[in-house]
């Protein structure tokens, strides 16, 4: 088969491709994660459903899709089916190939959205022209994915690379994991507006700009915060450099381990380019361990945007069946 079907299971979104063998998306479709988690696998169906309807796989035709790759923000289990657990979505031992599998005609493998889109990056995007990527995704958590000599590190149980869960602050705040001080707590999407909507209680008089556009604190986005950070807002750009210095700081921990060749940066927070990307490189050159003895990875911007979860979980699904 020569395409293959992705979906990318976020905390806020679930985003579902057909997929080329040169990792283009041919068709897309996308909706809400619904609050209720027992309605993710039915929604996931349904989207793939309607990706494959004739009308839409057009003259692709189904019968050249080789299987469903769903990647999930969550842990999951080495057999690549059970989402053991997830930080930011209601999920505990979720049969999820199972549940969605039960409603579609291909075969569906689950990988870590993170891990998918490591994939993605790996073989069409930021990590094209290395063998040893360590990508990390900064969205409403933060996720890990290692490619080491050309295959996705996977660990002994199939979670690894949880870098969101990395601690760095002791006794720091609380976690979705139920652990303290762990790296998603400042580096993520869902840091950033902790921060903001901090900012505007406190009656910062440089919130101001921000409170405008949201109305009030609750109504305050990670790409509103962008938004206001491009056009020079010096409150977003402040908040934006705080999450680039965690994150620096957190992938020069990652790099004393991995020792990767190249660092890509991707999740919707991103998007906010080198206002996230200059104080991370920073922290990360400040903090990397004899820095001036070795070779240093490059960090650069993931190349394939929100599309990388969909374009890497396809290719896995279609390489594995
Ligand atoms: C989860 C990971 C996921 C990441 C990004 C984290 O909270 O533990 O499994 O990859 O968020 O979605
Ligand atoms: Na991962
Ligand atoms: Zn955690």
């Amino acid at each position: 088969a020569d395409h293959g079907v992705g979906v990318d299971i976020g905390g806020t979104k679930i985003a579902a491709g057909l997929v080329s063998e040169k990792g283009q998306i041919v068709h897309a479709v996308q909706e809400s994660t619904p609050e209720d988690a027992d309605l993710i696998a039915p929604a996931v169906a349904e989207l793939v459903n309607r990706l494959l309807a004739s009308d839409t796989t057009g003259p692709v035709g189904a019968d050249r899709v080789g299987g469903i790759g769903i990647g999930a923000a969550g842990f999951v289990d080495a057999d690549r089916a059970t989402v053991r657990f997830a930080p930011n979505i209601d999920w505990v031992d979720e049969p999820l190939a199972a549940n969605v599998g039960r409603l579609v005609d291909l075969p569906v493998v689950v990988e870590n959205d993170a891990n998918a889109a490591a994939w993605g990056e790996y073989r069409f995007g930021a990590g094209e022209d290395t063998d040893d990527l360590l990508l990390v995704t900064v969205g409403t958590g933060v996720g890990g994915g290692i490619v080491h000599r050309g295959t996705l590190f996977r660990g002994g149980f199939g979670a690894a690379a949880e870098i969101g869960h990395m601690r760095v602050v002791p006794g720091g705040r609380l976690c979705g994991c139920g652990q303290h001080g762990c790296f998603e707590q400042y580096a993520s999407g869902r840091a950033l507006v902790a921060d903001a909507r901090q900012r505007v209680e406190a009656d910062d008089p440089q919130a101001s700009p921000l409170l405008e556009v949201a109305g009030d604190a609750d109504s305050i986005t990670g790409p509103m915060v962008t938004d206001l950070a491009q056009q020079g807002d010096p409150m977003c750009v402040d908040l934006l450099h705080d999450a680039g210095r965690w994150l620096g700081e957190g992938i020069a921990t990652l790099a004393a381990v991995l020792d990767p060749s190249v660092i890509a940066i991707g999740g919707g927070v991103a998007d906010a380019g080198d206002l996230l990307l200059d104080p991370a490189r920073a922290a990360f050159e400040e903090h990397l361990t004899a820095h001036d003895h070795r070779k240093v990875a490059e960090v650069r911007l993931a190349a394939l945007g929100n599309e990388a979860g969909i374009i890497g979980a396809a290719d896995l699904a279609r390489l594995d069946h």
